[in-house]
Protein backbone atom coordinates (compact mmCIF):
# COMPACT_ATOMS: atom_id res chain seq x y z
CA UNK A 1 0.00 0.00 0.00
CA UNK A 2 1.33 3.80 -0.98
CA UNK A 3 1.40 5.64 1.86
CA UNK A 4 1.14 8.76 0.53
CA UNK A 5 3.10 10.76 3.06
CA UNK A 6 6.85 11.41 3.33
CA UNK A 7 8.32 8.95 6.57
CA UNK A 8 11.59 8.96 8.70
CA UNK A 9 13.35 6.77 10.82
CA UNK A 10 13.73 7.27 14.19
CA UNK A 11 15.56 4.94 17.22
CA UNK A 12 13.53 4.35 20.60
CA UNK A 13 14.38 2.00 23.26
CA UNK A 14 16.84 0.13 21.09
CA UNK A 15 14.22 -0.39 18.31
CA UNK A 16 13.98 1.49 14.77
CA UNK A 17 10.66 2.52 13.54
CA UNK A 18 9.06 4.46 10.20
CA UNK A 19 7.73 7.40 11.68
CA UNK A 20 5.12 10.05 9.58
CA UNK A 21 7.05 13.39 8.82
CA UNK A 22 5.82 16.33 10.84
CA UNK A 23 5.96 19.85 10.52
CA UNK A 24 6.09 20.69 14.07
CA UNK A 25 8.60 23.38 15.80
CA UNK A 26 8.88 22.04 19.33
CA UNK A 27 8.35 18.48 19.22
CA UNK A 28 9.61 17.47 22.56
CA UNK A 29 6.62 18.96 24.37
CA UNK A 30 3.03 18.70 23.61
CA UNK A 31 0.13 16.50 22.27
CA UNK A 32 2.02 15.52 18.17
CA UNK A 33 0.20 15.75 15.40
CA UNK A 34 -1.16 13.77 12.97
CA UNK A 35 -0.43 13.02 9.43
CA UNK A 36 -1.23 11.62 6.59
CA UNK A 37 -3.77 9.64 8.75
CA UNK A 38 -0.69 8.34 10.83
CA UNK A 39 0.47 9.52 14.24
CA UNK A 40 3.64 10.10 16.37
CA UNK A 41 4.70 11.96 19.33
CA UNK A 42 7.94 12.31 20.44
CA UNK A 43 7.12 13.64 23.54
CA UNK A 44 5.72 10.26 24.44
CA UNK A 45 8.93 8.50 24.45
CA UNK A 46 9.30 8.96 28.54
CA UNK A 47 5.35 7.19 28.77
CA UNK A 48 6.52 4.47 26.33
CA UNK A 49 9.59 3.94 28.65
CA UNK A 50 7.58 3.78 31.95
CA UNK A 51 4.96 1.76 30.42
CA UNK A 52 7.56 -0.95 28.86
CA UNK A 53 9.12 -0.80 32.64
CA UNK A 54 6.00 -0.83 34.30
CA UNK A 55 4.48 -4.15 32.46
CA UNK A 56 7.90 -5.52 32.98
CA UNK A 57 8.07 -5.29 36.56
CA UNK A 58 4.54 -6.49 37.03
CA UNK A 59 4.17 -9.57 35.16
CA UNK A 60 2.50 -12.83 36.55
CA UNK A 61 1.75 -14.37 33.45
CA UNK A 62 5.06 -15.62 31.56
CA UNK A 63 3.44 -15.41 28.07
CA UNK A 64 0.76 -12.67 27.88
CA UNK A 65 -1.55 -11.34 25.49
CA UNK A 66 -0.99 -7.94 24.77
CA UNK A 67 -2.92 -5.28 22.88
CA UNK A 68 -2.45 -2.36 21.94
CA UNK A 69 -5.36 -1.26 21.15
CA UNK A 70 -5.08 2.24 19.16
CA UNK A 71 -1.32 1.66 17.74
CA UNK A 72 -0.70 4.47 15.23
CA UNK A 73 2.70 3.84 13.78
CA UNK A 74 2.46 0.70 16.14
CA UNK A 75 6.02 1.61 18.54
CA UNK A 76 4.40 1.35 21.65
CA UNK A 77 2.84 -2.22 21.16
CA UNK A 78 6.28 -3.27 19.41
CA UNK A 79 8.45 -1.70 21.99
CA UNK A 80 6.16 -3.87 24.47
CA UNK A 81 6.80 -7.18 22.08
CA UNK A 82 10.81 -6.51 22.23
CA UNK A 83 11.98 -4.59 25.54
CA UNK A 84 9.76 -7.11 27.71
CA UNK A 85 11.04 -10.12 26.76
CA UNK A 86 14.60 -9.35 27.61
CA UNK A 87 13.55 -7.57 30.73
CA UNK A 88 11.32 -9.69 31.95
CA UNK A 89 12.24 -13.37 30.07
CA UNK A 90 8.61 -13.65 28.37
CA UNK A 91 7.68 -14.03 25.24
CA UNK A 92 4.48 -11.80 24.92
CA UNK A 93 1.70 -12.01 21.37
CA UNK A 94 0.98 -8.69 20.88
CA UNK A 95 -1.81 -7.01 18.91
CA UNK A 96 -1.64 -4.00 17.14
CA UNK A 97 -4.40 -2.53 16.44
CA UNK A 98 -5.99 0.78 15.07
CA UNK A 99 -8.93 2.64 13.28
CA UNK A 100 -6.65 3.90 10.29
CA UNK A 101 -6.10 1.75 7.48
CA UNK A 102 -2.93 3.99 6.96
CA UNK A 103 -1.46 3.46 10.36
CA UNK A 104 -2.09 -0.24 10.26
CA UNK A 105 0.37 -0.86 7.34
CA UNK A 106 3.20 1.37 8.73
CA UNK A 107 2.52 -0.33 12.25
CA UNK A 108 3.28 -3.44 9.57
CA UNK A 109 6.21 -2.24 8.55
CA UNK A 110 7.72 -1.49 11.79
CA UNK A 111 7.15 -5.15 13.27
CA UNK A 112 9.16 -6.41 10.47
CA UNK A 113 11.99 -3.67 10.50
CA UNK A 114 12.23 -5.20 14.37
CA UNK A 115 12.36 -8.31 13.38
CA UNK A 116 8.94 -9.40 14.77
CA UNK A 117 6.80 -10.99 12.72
CA UNK A 118 2.86 -10.54 11.83
CA UNK A 119 1.06 -13.38 12.02
CA UNK A 120 3.66 -15.48 14.82
CA UNK A 121 4.34 -12.82 17.84
CA UNK A 122 2.54 -10.37 16.85
CA UNK A 123 -0.60 -9.27 14.94
CA UNK A 124 -2.24 -6.40 13.58
CA UNK A 125 -5.60 -5.77 13.18
CA UNK A 126 -7.75 -2.72 11.35
CA UNK A 127 -10.67 -1.80 13.39
CA UNK A 128 -12.26 -0.55 16.08
CA UNK A 129 -10.57 -0.75 19.56
CA UNK A 130 -13.90 -1.40 21.21
CA UNK A 131 -14.69 -3.75 18.81
CA UNK A 132 -11.82 -5.99 19.30
CA UNK A 133 -12.16 -5.69 22.68
CA UNK A 134 -15.63 -7.16 23.13
CA UNK A 135 -14.69 -10.28 20.81
CA UNK A 136 -11.16 -11.12 22.54
CA UNK A 137 -9.64 -11.06 25.94
CA UNK A 138 -6.31 -9.61 26.73
CA UNK A 139 -3.36 -10.05 30.10
CA UNK A 140 -2.75 -6.36 29.16
CA UNK A 141 -4.63 -3.76 27.53
CA UNK A 142 -3.43 -0.28 26.36
CA UNK A 143 -5.66 2.95 25.85
CA UNK A 144 -3.59 5.57 24.51
CA UNK A 145 -6.09 7.61 22.50
CA UNK A 146 -6.57 11.39 21.70
CA UNK A 147 -8.03 13.44 24.52
CA UNK A 148 -10.15 10.87 27.44
CA UNK A 149 -9.98 6.85 27.48
CA UNK A 150 -13.55 7.58 28.71
CA UNK A 151 -15.48 6.16 25.40
CA UNK A 152 -13.26 3.02 25.23
CA UNK A 153 -13.43 1.85 29.20
CA UNK A 154 -16.58 -0.10 29.04
CA UNK A 155 -15.26 -2.53 26.23
CA UNK A 156 -11.92 -2.59 28.19
CA UNK A 157 -13.43 -4.02 30.87
CA UNK A 158 -15.34 -6.58 29.17
CA UNK A 159 -11.84 -7.21 27.21
CA UNK A 160 -9.74 -7.65 30.07
CA UNK A 161 -8.51 -11.28 31.99
CA UNK A 162 -9.40 -11.31 35.54
CA UNK A 163 -6.09 -10.11 37.24
CA UNK A 164 -5.22 -8.41 33.79
CA UNK A 165 -3.91 -4.85 33.48
CA UNK A 166 -5.15 -2.16 32.02
CA UNK A 167 -3.43 1.45 31.01
CA UNK A 168 -4.82 4.76 30.00
CA UNK A 169 -3.81 7.58 28.95
CA UNK A 170 -6.00 11.05 29.49
CA UNK A 171 -4.69 14.25 27.16
CA UNK A 172 -7.91 16.26 28.27
CA UNK A 173 -6.15 17.76 31.11
CA UNK A 174 -7.44 21.20 31.51
CA UNK A 175 -10.80 19.31 31.66
CA UNK A 176 -10.38 17.12 34.45
CA UNK A 177 -7.82 20.19 36.32
CA UNK A 178 -11.53 23.03 36.21
CA UNK A 179 -10.44 24.88 33.49
CA UNK A 180 -13.33 23.25 31.64
CA UNK A 181 -15.82 22.63 34.19
CA UNK A 182 -19.06 21.83 31.86
CA UNK A 183 -17.16 19.38 30.06
CA UNK A 184 -16.09 17.83 33.29
CA UNK A 185 -19.09 17.70 34.70
CA UNK A 186 -20.57 15.99 31.92
CA UNK A 187 -17.21 13.47 31.12
CA UNK A 188 -16.76 12.58 34.62
CA UNK A 189 -19.70 14.00 36.59
CA UNK A 190 -16.95 15.49 38.64
CA UNK A 191 -16.02 19.40 39.49
CA UNK A 192 -12.25 20.27 39.18
CA UNK A 193 -10.02 22.42 41.45
CA UNK A 194 -8.36 25.60 39.52
CA UNK A 195 -5.48 25.93 41.63
CA UNK A 196 -2.42 24.68 42.86
CA UNK A 197 -3.44 21.20 43.50
CA UNK A 198 -5.11 21.00 40.65
CA UNK A 199 -2.84 18.36 38.58
CA UNK A 200 -3.34 16.25 40.92
CA UNK A 201 -6.84 16.67 41.96
CA UNK A 202 -7.64 16.20 37.64
CA UNK A 203 -5.61 13.04 38.23
CA UNK A 204 -7.47 11.28 40.77
CA UNK A 205 -10.66 12.88 39.67
CA UNK A 206 -10.17 10.47 36.15
CA UNK A 207 -8.85 7.77 38.36
CA UNK A 208 -12.10 7.90 40.94
CA UNK A 209 -14.36 7.95 37.56
CA UNK A 210 -12.51 4.92 36.41
CA UNK A 211 -12.85 2.95 39.77
CA UNK A 212 -16.69 3.95 39.86
CA UNK A 213 -17.56 3.24 36.01
CA UNK A 214 -15.93 -0.53 36.65
CA UNK A 215 -17.83 -1.05 40.15
CA UNK A 216 -20.69 -0.41 38.20
CA UNK A 217 -20.32 -3.77 35.83
CA UNK A 218 -18.74 -5.48 38.89
CA UNK A 219 -15.23 -4.97 38.26
CA UNK A 220 -12.58 -3.76 40.70
CA UNK A 221 -10.00 -1.63 39.28
CA UNK A 222 -7.12 -1.01 41.27
CA UNK A 223 -4.76 1.99 40.90
CA UNK A 224 -1.33 0.75 40.58
CA UNK A 225 0.89 3.92 39.17
CA UNK A 226 -0.99 7.46 38.39
CA UNK A 227 0.96 10.22 37.31
CA UNK A 228 0.99 13.99 35.66
CA UNK A 229 3.66 14.50 32.78
CA UNK A 230 3.55 17.33 30.22
CA UNK A 231 0.25 17.28 28.57
CA UNK A 232 -1.09 14.51 29.83
CA UNK A 233 -2.41 11.77 32.64
CA UNK A 234 -1.07 8.38 32.63
CA UNK A 235 -3.13 5.39 34.80
CA UNK A 236 -1.97 1.70 35.51
CA UNK A 237 -4.34 -0.29 37.05
CA UNK A 238 -4.98 -4.16 37.66
CA UNK A 239 -8.53 -5.37 37.11
CA UNK A 240 -10.71 -8.43 38.37
CA UNK A 241 -14.06 -9.50 38.61
CA UNK A 242 -14.74 -9.33 41.83
CA UNK A 243 -17.72 -7.67 43.14
CA UNK A 244 -16.88 -7.56 46.71
CA UNK A 245 -13.50 -5.69 45.80
CA UNK A 246 -15.22 -3.38 43.47
CA UNK A 247 -17.06 -2.32 46.42
CA UNK A 248 -13.85 -1.78 48.67
CA UNK A 249 -12.52 0.20 46.19
CA UNK A 250 -15.51 2.69 46.47
CA UNK A 251 -14.78 3.26 50.29
CA UNK A 252 -11.45 5.45 48.85
CA UNK A 253 -13.94 7.98 46.69
CA UNK A 254 -14.32 11.49 48.50
CA UNK A 255 -15.41 14.55 47.89
CA UNK A 256 -12.87 17.32 48.72
CA UNK A 257 -13.05 21.42 50.37
CA UNK A 258 -9.77 23.36 49.96
CA UNK A 259 -9.40 25.80 51.68
CA UNK A 260 -7.18 29.14 50.45
CA UNK A 261 -6.23 30.41 53.34
CA UNK A 262 -4.42 27.32 54.80
CA UNK A 263 -3.54 25.00 51.36
CA UNK A 264 -5.93 22.21 53.63
CA UNK A 265 -8.41 19.70 52.14
CA UNK A 266 -10.71 18.66 53.74
CA UNK A 267 -12.91 15.79 52.56
CA UNK A 268 -16.27 13.41 53.10
CA UNK A 269 -16.64 10.13 51.66
CA UNK A 270 -18.93 10.36 48.39
CA UNK A 271 -22.73 8.61 48.30
CA UNK A 272 -23.98 9.10 44.98
CA UNK A 273 -27.51 8.49 46.86
CA UNK A 274 -26.97 12.05 49.03
CA UNK A 275 -24.98 14.98 48.56
CA UNK A 276 -21.76 15.07 49.74
CA UNK A 277 -21.44 18.74 48.56
CA UNK A 278 -23.82 19.31 52.08
CA UNK A 279 -21.93 17.73 54.70
CA UNK A 280 -18.54 18.81 54.03
CA UNK A 281 -17.11 20.55 56.26
CA UNK A 282 -16.20 23.53 55.20
CA UNK A 283 -14.24 27.04 55.80
CA UNK A 284 -15.24 30.60 54.61
CA UNK A 285 -14.19 30.94 51.07
CA UNK A 286 -12.99 27.25 50.32
CA UNK A 287 -13.56 25.64 47.06
CA UNK A 288 -15.62 22.07 46.79
CA UNK A 289 -14.40 19.76 44.14
CA UNK A 290 -14.31 15.56 43.00
CA UNK A 291 -15.37 13.15 43.30
CA UNK A 292 -11.87 12.13 43.50
CA UNK A 293 -10.04 8.67 44.29
CA UNK A 294 -7.85 9.14 47.65
CA UNK A 295 -6.33 6.32 47.92
CA UNK A 296 -2.16 5.08 47.12
CA UNK A 297 -1.83 6.10 43.12
CA UNK A 298 1.84 4.77 43.32
CA UNK A 299 2.96 1.13 44.00
CA UNK A 300 5.89 1.72 45.76
CA UNK A 301 7.31 -1.76 45.24
CA UNK A 302 6.57 -1.73 41.48
CA UNK A 303 8.32 1.53 41.46
CA UNK A 304 11.26 -0.20 42.97
CA UNK A 305 11.49 -3.08 40.28
CA UNK A 306 10.80 -0.69 37.97
CA UNK A 307 14.09 0.92 38.68
CA UNK A 308 16.18 -2.08 38.84
CA UNK A 309 14.79 -2.94 35.45
CA UNK A 310 16.40 0.40 33.68
CA UNK A 311 17.90 -1.26 30.58
CA UNK A 312 21.51 -0.47 29.41
CA UNK A 313 20.42 -0.60 25.85
CA UNK A 314 18.40 2.69 26.28
CA UNK A 315 20.28 5.14 24.66
CA UNK A 316 21.20 8.32 27.00
CA UNK A 317 18.48 10.93 25.90
CA UNK A 318 16.79 13.77 27.66
CA UNK A 319 13.64 11.17 27.91
CA UNK A 320 15.28 8.87 29.44
CA UNK A 321 17.49 10.80 31.94
CA UNK A 322 13.70 12.17 32.46
CA UNK A 323 12.37 8.64 32.82
CA UNK A 324 15.09 7.97 35.58
CA UNK A 325 14.61 11.28 37.53
CA UNK A 326 10.93 10.55 37.56
CA UNK A 327 11.14 7.36 38.74
CA UNK A 328 13.18 8.92 41.92
CA UNK A 329 10.67 10.95 42.57
CA UNK A 330 7.46 8.83 42.04
CA UNK A 331 9.45 6.50 44.84
CA UNK A 332 9.75 9.35 47.24
CA UNK A 333 6.11 9.77 46.84
CA UNK A 334 4.73 6.49 47.00
CA UNK A 335 3.17 5.87 50.43
CA UNK A 336 2.63 9.74 51.37
CA UNK A 337 -1.08 11.21 51.94
CA UNK A 338 -2.97 12.85 48.74
CA UNK A 339 -2.43 16.36 47.82
CA UNK A 340 0.57 18.51 48.93
CA UNK A 341 1.70 21.81 50.13
CA UNK A 342 3.34 24.65 48.27
CA UNK A 343 5.98 26.13 50.19
CA UNK A 344 4.62 29.55 48.89
CA UNK A 345 1.61 29.16 50.45
CA UNK A 346 3.77 28.19 53.59
CA UNK A 347 5.14 31.92 52.98
CA UNK A 348 2.03 33.26 52.82
CA UNK A 349 1.00 32.39 56.90
CA UNK A 350 4.93 32.68 57.95
CA UNK A 351 5.96 35.91 55.91
CA UNK A 352 8.71 33.53 54.98
CA UNK A 353 9.10 31.64 51.63
CA UNK A 354 10.95 28.94 53.15
CA UNK A 355 13.56 26.61 50.70
CA UNK A 356 11.97 23.12 49.52
CA UNK A 357 14.36 20.90 50.41
CA UNK A 358 15.23 22.99 54.25
CA UNK A 359 11.89 21.97 55.27
CA UNK A 360 11.78 18.42 53.85
CA UNK A 361 15.14 17.99 55.41
CA UNK A 362 13.36 19.28 58.54
CA UNK A 363 9.93 17.60 59.15
CA UNK A 364 11.84 14.55 58.52
CA UNK A 365 14.29 15.20 61.83
CA UNK A 366 11.19 16.04 63.32
CA UNK A 367 10.02 12.50 62.49
CA UNK A 368 6.91 13.48 60.20
CA UNK A 369 6.63 11.87 55.93
CA UNK A 370 7.97 14.32 53.96
CA UNK A 371 9.13 14.41 50.97
CA UNK A 372 9.26 15.73 46.84
CA UNK A 373 6.39 15.43 44.83
CA UNK A 374 6.25 15.18 40.81
CA UNK A 375 2.65 17.85 40.41
CA UNK A 376 4.91 20.75 41.71
CA UNK A 377 8.51 21.74 42.09
CA UNK A 378 7.45 23.61 45.09
CA UNK A 379 5.34 21.24 46.67
CA UNK A 380 5.88 19.25 49.56
CA UNK A 381 4.13 15.84 50.62
CA UNK A 382 3.38 15.28 54.51
CA UNK A 383 1.42 13.98 57.13
CA UNK A 384 2.80 17.25 59.37
CA UNK A 385 -0.35 19.67 60.44
CA UNK A 386 -0.69 23.45 58.91
CA UNK A 387 0.23 24.65 62.07
CA UNK A 388 3.36 22.73 62.05
CA UNK A 389 4.74 23.97 59.02
CA UNK A 390 4.26 27.59 59.50
CA UNK A 391 5.89 27.56 62.46
CA UNK A 392 8.88 25.81 60.73
CA UNK A 393 9.11 27.93 57.93
CA UNK A 394 9.46 31.22 60.52
CA UNK A 395 12.15 29.20 62.86
CA UNK A 396 13.36 26.17 61.11
CA UNK A 397 15.93 25.71 64.42
CA UNK A 398 12.80 25.34 66.39
CA UNK A 399 12.28 21.75 65.96
C1 LIG B 1 -2.70 9.15 20.13
S1 LIG B 1 -2.65 8.06 18.77
C2 LIG B 1 -1.88 6.63 19.45
C3 LIG B 1 -0.40 6.80 19.66
C4 LIG B 1 0.36 5.53 19.92
N1 LIG B 1 -0.24 4.72 20.98
C5 LIG B 1 1.81 5.84 20.26
O1 LIG B 1 2.31 5.56 21.40
O2 LIG B 1 2.50 6.39 19.39
C6 LIG B 1 -4.33 7.57 18.65
C7 LIG B 1 -4.59 6.57 17.53
O3 LIG B 1 -5.90 6.06 17.73
C8 LIG B 1 -6.49 5.79 16.48
N2 LIG B 1 -7.95 5.69 16.76
C9 LIG B 1 -8.83 6.69 17.04
N3 LIG B 1 -10.04 6.16 17.37
C10 LIG B 1 -9.90 4.81 17.32
C11 LIG B 1 -10.77 3.72 17.59
N4 LIG B 1 -12.04 3.90 17.98
N5 LIG B 1 -10.28 2.47 17.46
C12 LIG B 1 -9.00 2.24 17.07
N6 LIG B 1 -8.13 3.25 16.79
C13 LIG B 1 -8.57 4.51 16.92
C14 LIG B 1 -6.01 6.90 15.58
O4 LIG B 1 -6.07 6.51 14.21
C15 LIG B 1 -4.57 7.11 16.10
O5 LIG B 1 -3.66 6.38 15.32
Amino acid sequence: MDLKHPLREVCEGGGRFLVPVVNITDASKGPGKKAGGMFYNPAMELDRNISVLFFSASLKNKDPHILDALCASGIRGIRYAREMSMLADTSPCTTLNDANRFSCELAERNALRNSLSPGENIHVRCGKAQAIMCEERFDIIDIDPYGPAVPFLDSAFQGIKHGGIISLTATDTATACGTYQTTCRRRYQATGLRNTLRHEAGLRIVIGHAVRRAAEQDMALEPMLGYWYDHYFRMFFTASRSLSRARKLLEHIFVGAYDPNTGEVAKTLWNPAESAWDTIPKTRGATTFGPYWTGEIINGSTISTMKSLLPSWWDRTDKTKATARILDILSEEAGMPPFFRDTNDIGKMSGVVPKRADIINRLKEAGFAASRTHFSPTGIKTNAATEMLAELSKNPQTF
